[in-house]
């Protein structure tokens, strides 16, 4: 196993520093330190995100966009400041180009609601990879049973990546593209730049998965190019129940409401109604007031740090990860792509993975075991379920160690 000496990498990169930022890293599991690995299923939360939401409650809740009386107007401030924030974290045009959602499957369920109202007939077909998770795929599904469309998939090889050449799986019925930016399971990262080109070349309407990229990478949606990009807060050191979708004025103003309800009209009749302007046409109902507020400084606290720095400390633990893991005796790593985040998903010859998830847990090491949301990947793969370790800016080298002592006890004892 490799030494590894002061702040850890001997890059620079201050991993102290980080992970001083999280509380929840003090924490013990079954008497040992914990190690948390298990960043794509959520991420921590730094303490200044959990300061705001504490204070947001303690002195500034009330409703938003309703009231005259103060509180209200700070609720609102602080919720569009946080739009504004987000805006200018992924480098959208506009504020109300940035809808809030629950998270990545709300904002899945409203694209796939309103593209498939406003752009499928029988016979077009809506186009997905292999590598979706469950969220970006049974909402096309049950769009294109509403609409008698069909959902056709892009293979993937058995490294984890694409099959290339796009445009080979492209015809002329395909009206959208629905495509992850990168896998939950396999950790790839997919070219979306040159997808959503290729796409849009023949007129195709895209959507990008963004909720295993944001948290690892700077995510600029104008030079992507496509015209939704989703992701959620959770895994980006916000809230739990608050997400986003970006999408182009163009696309959104045409595109109907997923859900009725206060704050989304413009004037209502029994006879009909009529939409307010975005955002406000998207988001029904009260929203996550103080999950808006909590992602507003997730993406502050992102914005102060060097992102650049963390995915290069990310890549080093997944290459750390990868090398010590591989040496185990019967353990393959599933999804080899040449550019992958974070995450490092495994099978053991002869060993079950909830079985070890379960030990490894019991060494104080949390990690994800199953499928992933991702059955018919793991289908292609011929598996059913891995252990899957993933990691975030806090992770440390000595982490990665823990993590592959744990699994080599383990082994033993199961074997
Ligand atoms: N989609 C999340 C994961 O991959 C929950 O674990």
């Amino acid at each position: 196993m490799t030494a590894h000496t002061g702040t850890l990498t001997g890059t620079g990169y201050d991993v102290k520093a980080v992970r001083a930022c999280f509380p929840i890293l003090e924490e013990r599991v079954h008497g040992k330190p914990l190690v948390y690995l298990d960043n794509a299923a959520t991420g921590q939360k730094p303490q200044q995100v959990i300061d705001v939401v504490e204070t947001y409650y303690r002195s500034i809740n009330a409703n938003v966009h309703r009231g005259v009386h103060t509180l209200s107007n700070l609720a609102t401030d602080a919720q569009e400041s946080a739009r504004e924030a987000v805006r200018r974290h992924i480098n959208a045009r506009h504020a109300h180009e940035v809808i809030f959602t629950q998270g990545t499957t709300s904002a899945l369920n409203m694209a796939a609601y309103g593209l498939g109202s406003l752009l499928l007939k029988p016979g077009d077909e809506v186009l997905i990879s292999t590598m979706e998770h469950h969220a970006n795929l049974v909402p096309w599904q049950m769009a294109c049973e509403r609409h008698g469309a069909g959902l056709k998939v892009i293979p993937i090889t058995d490294e984890g990546e694409l099959e290339p050449e796009i445009g080979r799986f492209l015809t002329e019925r395909t009206r959208i593209l629905a495509i992850t930016h990168a896998s939950n399971t396999l950790g790839t990262v997919n070219p979306v730049k040159e997808i959503v080109a290729e796409a849009r070349k023949h007129g195709i309407t895209t959507v990008v998965d963004g909720a295993q990229a944001v948290p690892h990478m700077a995510v600029d949606v104008q030079d992507i190019g496509c015209d939704i990009y989703v992701f959620s807060g959770h895994k980006m050191f916000a809230p739990t129940g608050i997400g986003v979708l970006y999408g182009r004025e163009e696309v959104l103003d045409r595109m109907p409401p997923w859900q009725g309800g206060g704050e989304m009209i413009d004037r209502v009749t029994f006879a009909k109604t009529t939409y307010a302007k975005l955002p406000f046409k998207l988001e029904a109902g009260t929203p996550h007031i103080a999950g808006i507020v909590g992602l507003g400084e997730a993406v502050r606290w992102m914005a102060a740090h060097d992102l650049r720095a963390m995915a290069a400390h990310e890549a080093r633990l997944l290459e750390h990860a990868t090398r010590e893991l591989g040496a185990i005796d019967g353990l393959r790593i599933v999804g080899t792509a040449r550019n992958k985040v974070g995450v490092a998903s495994f099978v053991i010859e002869g060993v079950h993975h909830y079985d070890l998830g379960t030990l490894l847990d019991q060494q104080g090491v949390a990690v994800r075991t199953g499928h992933h949301c991702t059955q018919p990947l793991l289908a292609r793969l011929g598996l059913e379920g891995t252990t899957r370790a993933s990691f975030a800016p806090f992770n440390t080298m000595e982490e990665v160690d823990v993590l592959v002592a744990a699994t080599r006890k383990a082994v033993k004892m199961l074997r």
